[in-house]
């Protein structure tokens, strides 16, 4: 069994029809890469798998629990226990301004009120050592850099002992020289065995990092394969045209 399976996905805004029929599966311990043009639908593909958005038909279904099944979705205390198994990362950090870094990994533990805060406390020593950043853990994000901020956010999404992560674009709002370090974390992360979804313009991790990689255009999968394959010997004229653009 797979741990996502996504079929027949539908999401439409008005008379704009932003994602057909989408239908992929995710094993467990897959790193998947999401590429394609602006516009083609990653972040709402992406945002529907955690529920921000309401797809309009099809199913989502996350280590065998339906959080919509055939357009219909689960009930929300059911919806809110499937979608915690994900966390997720944004181009634009969202980190809380007003929470320091060590705050801002430890609220949503804290808020869940499912553990003892010694618990929170130890867990959020251990990944920012793991991310690099001990010595900031009460600096204000305002202090930090976007790729230090980026690397804050990643911890924050690993407090909550998530399944899956699911990441839109986590290099884009960085200045080249910070990607590294971001994109670092994510291939440890990845070493280690953590399944994950990755919308990226990045063709160099998606190669070296991911084990598949989907590439999407106005609002379909038009073709998927290990990176080697499909970097390599594109199978579509739109991959082809897409890959000559970004590869050069
Ligand atoms: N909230 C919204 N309302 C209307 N149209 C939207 C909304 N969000 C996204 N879209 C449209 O849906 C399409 C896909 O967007 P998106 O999923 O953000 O693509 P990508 O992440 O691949 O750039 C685009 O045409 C975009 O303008
Ligand atoms: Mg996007």
């Amino acid at each position: 069994m797979a741990l996502i399976e996504v079929s027949n996905l539908k999401k439409s805004y008005g008379k704009l029809d932003v994602l057909k029929q989408i239908t992929f599966d995710v094993n467990k311990n897959d790193v998947v890469a999401v590429i394609g043009p602006s516009g083609s639908g990653k972040s709402t593909m992406l945002r529907s798998l955690i529920h921000l958005e309401e797809i309009d038909g099809g199913s989502i279904c996350i280590s065998g629990e339906y959080l919509v099944r055939d357009g219909i979705y689960s009930k929300p205390q059911e919806i809110k226990r499937i979608t915690s198994k994900m966390g997720m990362v944004f181009q634009h950090f969202n980190l809380f301004p007003h929470l320091t870094v060590k705050e801002n990994l430890e609220l949503a533990p804290r808020l869940v009120k499912k553990e003892l805060n010694a618990e929170i406390e130890r867990r959020s020593k251990e990944l920012l050592e793991k991310i690099g950043l001990s010595d900031w853990a009460t600096a204000y994000p305002g202090k930090l850099s976007g790729g230090q901020k980026q690397r804050v956010a990643i911890a924050r999404a690993l407090m909550m002992n998530p399944e899956i992560l699911l990441f839109d674009e986590p290099t884009s709002a960085l200045d080249p020289e910070l990607t590294g370090e971001v994109l670092q974390v994510m291939k440890q992360l990845a070493e280690e065995h953590m399944t994950m979804i990755v919308v990226t313009h990045e063709m160099g991790f998606a190669k070296e990092v991911a084990n598949r990689v989907i590439f999407m255009d106005n609002g379909e999968i038009i073709e998927s394969g290990h990176p080697t394959e499909l970097f390599t010997n594109p199978k579509f004229e739109r991959t082809k045209a897409f890959l000559k653009r970004s590869l050069k």
